[in-house]
Parts: structure tokens; C-alpha cells; sequence
């Protein structure tokens, strides 16, 4: 995995095991369709030989047992491996796990060796953040803001870019890891199909570039250091994920569906603080480094009081919609 995006360890009140429930609700509801298109599409060249599945993304400070997302997708898997090489699916009997290390954006594995490859909730995160978003000379610099949810239309476009550049090379690399037949499973959130950029819940984010930029102006923080800071994350549509796989002629999509995502509930304070804890448990690391550990819990207070307000303009109800992508994409015979 890429260095710079690590969720909470642990499973603490704080840790991101303690705080994926919208993840594991994503993948609770994916799991049906999941299941149904993976028997449908999965096929073996050698029944005989090793089922290799990987899982890129994982959490991976969690013990699998405590993990329920990754869980949900070996549980959804151990149906369909039993019934397609005909043997039973013992953990710790007849299965072998392992970790590997390094960016899911470059190859993890031999060529043709693998037959099933899923990642979810981690592909919109970037490989880093795009320069032109950082620089002061750049036309795309992103002053005083965290996301593109209010930026301008340069800014919004180097932050697509990065992302169809990073999902390009992500499925050129499962595209020549996996066997014929095989398939690549992404779950990941995304915006409504024919909504522009800055329609999504990314707005939830941007209440932590107006909390920092409270704080550079009490001096709490350096406001360069604000203005440097960009969050690697760009919520695409259906359609824009449909048309990077597309141009990977060694892949096929058979399925593409767009889920809604049951949305938190922030009309009350509760509500409120349990969703900033749910974004401080994937987004403090990342914060610490760049700003300083100190300065989170006041950053994480300040971002509760942004979002109940937020949670109360007119334009709250305009983003708040939730959705997420599902693509099953299969490994055709073209060498
Ligand atoms: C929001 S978590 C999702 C974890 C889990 N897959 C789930 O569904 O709950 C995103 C994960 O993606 C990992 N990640 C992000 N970029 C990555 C990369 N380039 N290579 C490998 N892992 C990456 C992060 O380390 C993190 O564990």
C-alpha cells in the first residue's frame, strides 16, 4: 500500500476497524450482486491448480477475524471457489493467506497467476496529489482548500486527471496479473451518473479545509502548510470508471452498477460526532503528517461545529446523496 494513506490502527474508539461501518453497510448491500455476477462470469482454465485471490486495500494493521469488510468479501468468495474446484474452503485446512507489500497501482503479482482480485473502498484514493494543485504559479493552485468541492473548473480537472491516470494504471496491472477468465472486483464510492464534479458528498471533506482555515487565521496552523495540503481523493461517475476500463483491451466488463449508499445520519449531535469520528479514523494519520499531531483534536472539534453547520444550508441537501460503484471486470483471452 502507498506509505501516506493509513487508516487508525487498532481497534480502539478511534480506529478505523471501530469506524468503517458506512464501508462494511457498502459492502453488506454489494454483496448479492457481488456474489451473483462472480458465479455467473468467474471461469477456471485448470480447476486443479491454486485459486489465488487477493484483497488490495486492506486495512493492514487488522486481524481478519476482528476485519469485517474484507470478511465480507471472503465469505462471499468461499461459496463459489467450493463450488467451482469442487472442495471444501477450511481456513487454516486447505487455504494459504499471505500480505503483500506495495502500491496497488503498479504489479503485486506474476503474470496470469491470479483469478479473482477485489479492492473496496480504496481506489479513489490518488498515488499522490497532483502538483499543479500545490503550486502557488499553477492555474490549477488550490488556495485555502482541501478538496475540489468548491474549486475552480483547473482544479477540479488535475484532480480527475490524477485519478484516471492512477485507475489506468490500476487495471493495467490486475489486466496482466490475472489468469484468463479471471476477474477484478472494484467497490468504491462514486457520484450520481450526469452530476458535475462538485454534486457529492466531497463536500464533507471541504468542512475540513474551512476548519483549517479558521485555524491558520488564530495562527494555530501555518496557512501555507494549508494551502499545500490537498486531500488524494476524487469521486467518480459509473460512466467515467466505464470509460478507463474500456480502454483496456484486455478487459471486459460484465458488471456495473451504481448502489445507493444509506447516508449518515447528521441531523442530530450524536449523528454529527459520530460521522467526524468515522472521518478522523481514516484521515488522521494522513493529517498528523503533513500538519502535526497535535493540532487534530482541535481540528477534529473544529470540523464537528463546520458539518452541523453545513448540515443545516440549503445546499447540504443538494450533496447529500451517497453512492457507490460495483465492477466486475473479466480477463479476456487477448494476449
Ligand atoms: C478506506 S480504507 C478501505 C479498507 C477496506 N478495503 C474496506 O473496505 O474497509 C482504504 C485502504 O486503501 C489502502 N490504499 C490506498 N492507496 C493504496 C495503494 N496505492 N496501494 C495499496 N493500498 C492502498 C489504504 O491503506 C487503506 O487501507
Amino acid at each position: 500500500m502507498e506509505d501516506y494513506v493509513t487508516m487508525n490502527s487498532g481497534d480502539g474508539p478511534k480506529s478505523y476497524t471501530m469506524n468503517s461501518k458506512i464501508q462494511k453497510e457498502g459492502s453488506d448491500q454489494a454483496r448479492w450482486l457481488l456474489s451473483t455476477s462472480i458465479q455467473e462470469n468467474l471461469e477456471l482454465q485448470n480447476t486443479s491448480r491454486v485459486f489465488s485471490i487477493a484483497d488490495l486495500g486492506w486495512h493492514k494493521e487488522e486481524q481478519s477475524w476482528k476485519y469485517p469488510n474484507s470478511m465480507s468479501f471472503s465469505m462471499t468468495m468461499s461459496p463459489t471457489i467450493s463450488t467451482r474446484c469442487l472442495r471444501p474452503f477450511h481456513q487454516g485446512k486447505n487455504y494459504m493467506a499471505a500480505g503483500v507489500p506495495g502500491s496497488f497501482h503498479s504489479r503485486l503479482f506474476p503474470k496470469a497467476s491470479m483469478n479473482v482480485m477485489h479492492s473496496s473502498f480504496a481506489i479513489q484514493w490518488f498515488s499522490k496529489v497532483p502538483g499543479e494543485v500545490t503550486r502557488e504559479d499553477s492555474p490549477a493552485w488550490n488556495k485555502g482548500r482541501v478538496t475540489y468541492a468548491l474549486s475552480s473548473c483547473q482544479v477540479v480537472k488535475a484532480f480527475a486527471n490524477q485519478l484516471f491516470k492512477d485507475m489506468e494504471a490500476f487495471f493495467r496491472a490486475r489486466s496482466v496479473e490475472l489468469a484468463t477468465g479471471g476477474l477484478t472486483v472494484v467497490l468504491m464510492p462514486c457520484r450520481p451518473e450526469g452530476t458535475h464534479p462538485s454534486e457529492s458528498g466531497i463536500h464533507f471533506l471541504e468542512c475540513l479545509g474551512n476548519a483549517l482555515m479558521d485555524m491558520a487565521k488564530e495562527g494555530l496552523v501555518d496557512e501555507a502548510l494549508v494551502d499545500s495540503f490537498n486531500l488524494p481523493v476524487f469521486l467518480p461517475t459509473p460512466s467515467e470508471v466505464k470509460e478507463v476500463v474500456s480502454r483496456n483491451e484486455h478487459l471486459d466488463i460484465v458488471t456495473l452498477d451504481e448502489m445507493h449508499q444509506p447516508p449518515p445520519q447528521l441531523s442530530t449531535p450524536e449523528g454529527v460526532r459520530l460521522w467526524t469520528i468515522h472521518i478522523r479514523a481514516g484521515l488522521e494519520g494522513f493529517l498528523s503528517k503533513h500538519f502535526g499531531s497535535s493540532v487534530i483534536d482541535e481540528l477534529f472539534e473544529r470540523y464537528c461545529q463546520k458539518l452541523e453547520e453545513f448540515s443545516k444550508t440549503p445546499h447540504f441537501t443538494r450533496v447529500f446523496e451517497f453512492k457507490n460503484l460495483l465492477l466486475l471486470a473479466k480477463r479476456n483471452g487477448v494476449c
